[in-house]
């Protein structure tokens, strides 16, 4: 069957794509044509999921998932959360983020933050959500060399190093994206050999 998984984003994809059932045709937005920009006009990371994968649902009649993903920082009540891609503007840059939260993380020494990714699945006429979370804390400085975003200042729970210090394949291990892609992986497993 075949699966949308609803990104550009070709590093994601891969990482998802080596995971999945064999008879599981996975392609990405750009395999089915779609350059619509579509709205994450919600307040939440599950509704942004929910109205990425309805709308490609909808237009091609295909089996979808997407992802959303926020950092919450309990200092700043759960901000950047939903805007964290932008949180500095709409320019959407990592460096510019990660300033902004130094700065208002500066002097605070409750810095304790969780990344969550949600995942909204469009499989046989109904709705999955699926969700994974990583506790830790914001750094008072950048660290480390891989990654994206705000790897360089996260530090998860129980390692010295931030995410970017981290090789990807111990991130995936413990990563809130890695969670929620493993409970997506099982479910389709699950699912598609009944
Ligand atoms: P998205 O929903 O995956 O596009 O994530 C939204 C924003 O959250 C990104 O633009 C990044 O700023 C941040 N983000 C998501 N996942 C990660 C991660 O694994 N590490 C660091 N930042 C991330």
């Amino acid at each position: 069957m075949k699966l949308v998984f609803a990104t550009h984003n070709q590093n994601k994809f891969n990482e998802v794509k080596v995971l999945l059932p064999p008879h599981i045709e996975l392609v990405s937005l750009t395999d089915i044509g779609c350059y619509d920009e579509i709205p994450e006009t919600a307040q939440t990371l599950e509704g942004n999921a929910q109205i990425k994968a309805d709308f490609v649902t909808k237009k091609y009649g295909l089996s979808c998932f997407s992802d959303d993903t926020g950092l919450l920082v309990d200092a700043l009540n759960g901000a950047p959360g939903v805007l964290s891609a932008r949180y500095a503007g709409d320019q959407k840059n990592a460096t510019d983020n990660m300033d902004k939260l130094l700065l208002e993380l500066k002097d605070k020494t409750q810095r304790s933050a969780r990344f969550e990714t949600v995942i909204a699945l469009n499989i046989n006429k109904k709705q999955e959500i699926f969700k994974g979370v990583v506790h830790g804390q914001i750094t008072t400085k950048k660290a480390g060399k891989e990654g994206f975003g705000y790897d360089p200042i996260f530090q998860p729970q129980g390692y010295e190093q931030t995410f970017a210090d981290l090789s990807l394949s111990v991130k995936n291990s413990i990563s809130h994206r890695g969670k929620a892609i493993k409970k997506l992986v099982t479910y389709l497993h699950q699912t598609l050999s009944k």
